[in-house]
This record gives structure tokens, sequence and C-alpha cells, in this order.
């Protein structure tokens, strides 16, 4: 059983009628663009934008048109996937490194939802996860340097391209800095406190954001809803 797919089958359950929806990035929003795929007719009916290079190829690709998220302020559905969301469902988006465009989707959206199978639910964010910070060019040095203030044990690392000779550059014309916990700090403090960081745009930390997770189990789906309080 893919039990990504059947996060997505869920997913789709949310959709009701003509409505904006955006899309998030990986293979289980994958699944869920090939099943929206599937009925063009309702499919057709959606305003579609996305944070993603690939899923928005994917979505030409399947007929969509896909609209620009700077037009729009308010979302009714933003669906994403994570490496890792915990109890509280505040999550981990490290992978991709296009985290400010996600999280500007996430919160535009009335309802933003994580989609993914059981490996993304823990108690305790994992180290092997980094945090993610999108750093203006000029914030290059200042940025590694405020980090090592508030996290002294951390190790930060500027994201290399394995493909091209140099830093990756964001689609904002950013660069990302990795930081390395040997245990992650509560996600509440580190939160604030980073984002006050003159010269840094987005931590890959989603804090508070999402209303609720679909996680599909060997044993069922289980759509997660974010405490009350
Ligand atoms: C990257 C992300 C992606 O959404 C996540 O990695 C997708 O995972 P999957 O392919 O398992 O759906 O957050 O930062």
């Amino acid at each position: 059983m893919d039990l990504k797919k059947e996060a997505a089958i869920k997913a789709i359950s949310f959709i009701k009628g003509k409505s904006k929806i955006g899309l998030g990035a990986g293979s289980t929003i994958a699944h869920i663009v090939n099943f929206l795929a599937m009925d063009m007719v309702a499919g057709q009916e959606l305003s579609l934008f996305t944070s993603s290079f690939t899923t928005h190829q994917l979505l030409l690709e399947k007929g969509f048109s896909v609209r620009h998220t700077g037009d729009i302020a308010e979302l009714d559905i933003y669906f994403d996937g994570c490496d890792q969301v915990d109890k509280d469902l505040n999550a981990v988006k490290s992978g991709g490194g296009i985290h400010t465009r996600e999280k500007l989707l996430a919160s535009m959206a009335q309802l933003f939802i994580l989609v993914g199978d059981q490996a993304k639910y823990t108690s305790r964010f994992d180290v092997k996860y980094p945090l993610v910070i999108e750093v203006l060019p000029e914030a290059l040095f200042f940025v590694p340097y405020q980090v090592h203030k508030l996290f002294p044990g951390a190790r930060v690392s500027q994201r290399m391209s394995d493909r091209t000779d140099g830093a990756v550059i964001t689609f904002n014309g950013n660069y990302l800095l990795d930081v390395w916990f040997t245990e992650w700090p509560e996600p509440g403090p580190i939160n604030q406190s980073v984002k006050l960081i003159t010269g840094v745009v987005e931590t890959s930390l989603f804090y508070n954001l999402a209303q609720k997770a679909i996680i599909a189990y060997n044993e069922g789906v289980i759509v997660h809803e974010k405490p009350i309080g």
C-alpha cells in the first residue's frame, strides 16, 4: 500500500467546489495533482497556486493553468508535505529550500493542511533535519554570527549546490544557511528569535501554522487536528 497516496486521497476530500487551492512540493503533493487530473471538469473549477517549480510543471503537464501567487491575498486551502510534523502540528520543511514561498501560501490559507505518511509524524524533530534560514546575500556572515550567540552548540553551514559550482541561490536571489542542532530546541522561541535577526528572510520551521495534518498509517489515515489553546 502506498501510504502517501492514501493521504492524498483523504486530502482531496477537503476540496469543496470552486475554490482557491495552493499546492506545495513533493511526492505526496504529486499524488494530489494526479488525483485532481482524474476529474478535469471539477479540477478546472479550481484556481490553483503553487510554491514549487516541480509541482508547477506537473500541473501544466496535466493541463491545468497555474495562477500567480502575487495576485492574491487569501487561499481557501494550502496542502503541503513536510520533513517532519510534531503533535502540535509544528513542521520542519527544510529539504526543498523553498520554504519562503511555502510559508507565504500557508499563511494566506484559511486552512493549511500537511499531508504525508507515518514516517513524518514525530514527538520531537530529528537532528538529521537542519533549520534552514533564507538570508539576504549581504547577511551571509552576520546571520551565522547571531545564530551562534543564540545556539552556541549549533553548527551553521551554507547550502551549496551539487549540480553547479557554488552556492544554492533561492527563487528570491538569496542564500540558504543550514543550522544543525545537537538537539532541537523548543520550536516557539526559535521561531521568534531567529526571525528577529536582521537579514533573515524566513526559516523552514512552520510554527503554529497548520490546522490539520493528514497522516497515513499502515492501520489507516488519521486527520490530526491542532490542539486547542
Ligand atoms: C521540503 C518539503 C516537502 O514538502 C517534503 O519533503 C515532501 O515530502 P514527500 O515527498 O514525502 O511528500 O517540505 O522541504
